[in-house]
């Protein structure tokens, strides 16, 4: 069978084969890479399917992380005014699970690099509206996984009885306000502020069907990442453990 790892005829003679973890990252990373269609520089959307996961409480650290790493720009064009550490902070550990849907892309790493909020209104004569909220990270913007969390917010909160959809953005929010406009919704500008909303159909038995696919599937996503990671700790582990032993034999 064909080593993928081998180096290729005319490789340079310097090359060396990488060997144990290093080996075993380069296969992973060029799985993913594959996977993600990111082999050709010049496919550079999104592959046709990207595993969304609901957010659960033990995300927390995850969600702080990928907020805190907005920078001052991009804190004002999500939250509507440029939110300090300590308001981040506070967002994140008020998040309410129970209530509202939260939804990440993770990459293989496990880090959360886009998330969305949707937060079902509270007020009983307001029981079928919801908000939709969303961040990418800066270097994964302009691969479609903004539209496709939102997208995804659609088909959860159309199965949760939401009929409207609001979406607030700053006028100058093009990307956000393109999503909302693309989708259909009615944009009204008022100055600096623009107000989306966006109409949905009754669930049908397909959007809910789609919906229980996409989170089990997403799902079993994040568990073969969560397995990858622990397969690369031990493999260094063990790494550090032969490492040690050379050492010792090397001494004596
Ligand atoms: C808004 C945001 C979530 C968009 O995420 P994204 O993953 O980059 O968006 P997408 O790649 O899905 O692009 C969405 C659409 O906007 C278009 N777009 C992207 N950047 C654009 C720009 N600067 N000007 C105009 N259109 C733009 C894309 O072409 C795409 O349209 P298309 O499907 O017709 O090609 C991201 O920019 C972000 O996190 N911003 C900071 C937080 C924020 O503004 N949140 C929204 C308020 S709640």
């Amino acid at each position: 069978m064909n080593d993928p790892l081998a180096p290729a005829p005319n490789a340079r003679p310097q090359a060396r084969p990488r060997q144990g973890l290093a080996r075993w990252r380069v296969l992973w990373r060029r799985w993913w890479r594959q996977r993600m269609g990111l082999q050709d520089p010049s496919r550079s959307r999104a592959p046709a399917w990207v595993p969304i996961r609901g957010l659960r409480p033990r995300h927390r650290p995850r969600i702080l992380a990928h907020l805190l790493a907005l920078d001052a720009q991009d804190r004002y064009l999500r939250f509507g005014y440029p939110a300090t550490d300590e308001q981040i902070g506070r967002y994140v550990a008020e998040l309410h699970f129970e209530r509202d849907e939260l939804f990440g892309i993770f990459n293989r790493r496990l880090q959360l690099v886009a998330m969305a909020h949707l937060a079902y209104a509270v007020e009983p004569d307001l029981s079928t509206c919801a908000e939709f909220g969303v961040s990418v990270s800066a270097h994964q913007r302009g691969r479609g996984l903004g539209a496709r969390l939102f997208d995804h917010a659609v088909v959860h909160a159309r199965n949760n009885g939401v009929r409207q959809l609001f979406i607030h953005a700053l006028s100058e929010n093009a990307p956000m306000l393109r999503i909302a406009r693309k989708a259909g919704a009615t944009v009204q500008r008022e100055g600096g502020e623009s107000e989306a909303w966006l109409r949905l159909p009754e669930a049908t038995l397909d959007s809910q069907l789609s919906g229980l696919l996409q989170d089990q599937a997403a799902e079993l996503d994040y568990r073969l990442k969560q397995q990858a990671q622990g397969f690369l700790r031990v493999l260094a582990a063990l790494q550090e453990i032969r490492q040690g032993v050379r050492e010792a034999k090397r001494t004596t």
